[in-house]
C-alpha cells in the first residue's frame, strides 16, 4: 500500500517535469519578437510561415536566416550566425543548404545562368515564407508567363505529367496499404527517392533533359508499382479466404439450428 503510494507520488513528479519540458524546449524568440511587429517585417512572414510546409517539418527562422533562436539579445547578431536577408541571385544557395541536388539542376539551367539578367531565382516560384508543397500546378500560364511564352513550359507540363500521375497513384495505394496494417516503410523510401530525384529534373527547364531522363523514372516507378501489386494481391487473397472462413462458419451455425429444430420438433 505504501509502497503504491510512492510509486504515484513518483509518476506525480514526473509528470510535472515532463510536462514543463515542451514548455520550454519551444519557446523561438525570432517567432515570438518579430509575430509582435507590424507588416512585412513581422506578421506577414511569420503567419505565412505558420502556414508552409517548412512549419510543419519544424524548419524555422533561423534555420534560413541564422541566428540564435534561443537569446533574445543576441538573436540577430554575425557572431550567432545570423546572415539576414539575401539578395536575389544569393537566394539559391540560401535554400540549397538543404536542398542540396535541386540547387545543382538549377544552376545548370538556363534560369539559374541569367539569374543576374531577369531569371527566376527559388522564391520567384515557391515564395520565401509561404513554402507549400511543390507540385505539377506550379507549371501555369500565370507564373510562367511572367516573364516569357507560355509555349515551352507548356511542352514540359505534357512530357512529365504521365509520370507525375503515376506517382500521385503509388502514393496513394501506399497510404492505403498502411492503413491496412502493411509495414511500407521501405516502399515509402523508395517512391521518396525517386520523386524528390524526379522533381529537381524539372529545375534543368530543359526539354530534352527532361525527355531522355523521364524514361529511367518510369522504369523505376513501374518496379515500385510491382511490389506495390504483388503484396495487394495477397491481401486479396487473404480476404477471400478470410470471406469463406465466415461463410462456412455461417453453413456450419445454420446446419446446428437445423439439427436441434429436428431433435425438439422429436420431442
Ligand atoms: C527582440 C526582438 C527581435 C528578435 C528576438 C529577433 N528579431 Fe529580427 N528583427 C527585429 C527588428 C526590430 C528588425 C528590424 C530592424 C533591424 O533590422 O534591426 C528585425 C529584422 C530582421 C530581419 C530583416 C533584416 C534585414 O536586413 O532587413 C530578419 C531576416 C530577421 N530580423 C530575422 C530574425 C531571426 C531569424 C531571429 C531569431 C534568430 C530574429 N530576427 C530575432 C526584431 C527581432
Ligand atoms: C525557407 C527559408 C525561410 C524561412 C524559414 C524564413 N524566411 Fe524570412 N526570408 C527568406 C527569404 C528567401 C527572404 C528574401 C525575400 C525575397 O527575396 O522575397 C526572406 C525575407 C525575410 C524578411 C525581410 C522582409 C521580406 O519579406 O522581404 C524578414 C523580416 C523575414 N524574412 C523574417 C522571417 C521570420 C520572422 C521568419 C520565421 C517566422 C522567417 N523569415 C522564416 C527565407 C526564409
Ligand atoms: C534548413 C533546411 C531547409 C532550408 C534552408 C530550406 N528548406 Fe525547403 N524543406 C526543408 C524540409 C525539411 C522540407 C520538408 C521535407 C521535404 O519535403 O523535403 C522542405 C520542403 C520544401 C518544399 C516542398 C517539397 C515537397 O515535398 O513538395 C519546397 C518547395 C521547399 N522546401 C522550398 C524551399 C525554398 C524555396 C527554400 C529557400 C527559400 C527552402 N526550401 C529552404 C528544409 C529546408
Ligand atoms: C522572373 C522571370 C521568369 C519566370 C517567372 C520564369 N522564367 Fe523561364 N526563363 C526566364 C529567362 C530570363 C529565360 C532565358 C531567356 C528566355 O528564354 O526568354 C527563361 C527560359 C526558360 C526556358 C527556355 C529554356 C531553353 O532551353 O530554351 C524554359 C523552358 C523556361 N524558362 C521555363 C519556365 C517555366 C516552366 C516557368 C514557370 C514555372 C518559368 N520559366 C518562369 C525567366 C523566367
Ligand atoms: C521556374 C520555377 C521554379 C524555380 C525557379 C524553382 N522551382 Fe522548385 N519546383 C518548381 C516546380 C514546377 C516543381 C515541381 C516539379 C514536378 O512536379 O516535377 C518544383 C519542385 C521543387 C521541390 C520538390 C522536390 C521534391 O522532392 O518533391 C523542391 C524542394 C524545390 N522545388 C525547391 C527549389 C529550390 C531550392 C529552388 C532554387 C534553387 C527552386 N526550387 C527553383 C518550380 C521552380
Amino acid at each position: 500500500m505504501k509502497k503504491i503510494f510512492i510509486r504515484a507520488n513518483l509518476l506525480f513528479f514526473l509528470l510535472i517535469f515532463v510536462g514543463t519540458l515542451p514548455a520550454a524546449a519551444v519557446t523561438d524568440v525570432c517567432i515570438d519578437c518579430h509575430g509582435g511587429l507590424a507588416g512585412q517585417l513581422g506578421e506577414i512572414p511569420t503567419a505565412e510561415w505558420q502556414t508552409s510546409i517548412h512549419a510543419r517539418h519544424r524548419i524555422s527562422c533561423h534555420h534560413c536566416h541564422g541566428g540564435d533562436p534561443t537569446d533574445y539579445v543576441k538573436a540577430m547578431t554575425a557572431e550567432r550566425g545570423f546572415v539576414g536577408v539575401p539578395e536575389h541571385s544569393e537566394v539559391p544557395a540560401f535554400c540549397g543548404q538543404c536542398h542540396v541536388g535541386v540547387e545543382e539542376d538549377y544552376w545548370e539551367s538556363l534560369h539559374g545562368q541569367v539569374i543576374d539578367f531577369g531569371g527566376p531565382n527559388c522564391v520567384t516560384c515557391h515564395e520565401s515564407h509561404a513554402v507549400q508543397v511543390a507540385t505539377i500546378d506550379l507549371i501555369n500560364e500565370i507564373s510562367c508567363s511572367r516573364c516569357h511564352s507560355y509555349e515551352k513550359p507548356a511542352l514540359i507540363k505534357e512530357e512529365i505529367s504521365a509520370t507525375e500521375a503515376m506517382l500521385s497513384r503509388l502514393e496513394a495505394s501506399i497510404a492505403s496499404l498502411y492503413r491496412v496494417g502493411i509495414d511500407t516503410g521501405h516502399l515509402e523510401d523508395e517512391l521518396f527517392a525517386t520523386r524528390n530525384s524526379f522533381r529537381r529534373l524539372f529545375h534543368s527547364v530543359d526539354i530534352d533533359k527532361i525527355r531522355a531522363e523521364t524514361a529511367g523514372f518510369d522504369a523505376d516507378l513501374e518496379q515500385t508499382k510491382a511490389t506495390i501489386d504483388e503484396l495487394e494481391n495477397t491481401l486479396g487473397k487473404r480476404k477471400i479466404a478470410g470471406g469463406a472462413l465466415v461463410l462456412l462458419l455461417l453453413l456450419g451455425g445454420c446446419i446446428a439450428l437445423l439439427i436441434r429444430r429436428t431433435y425438439e420438433g422429436h420431442e
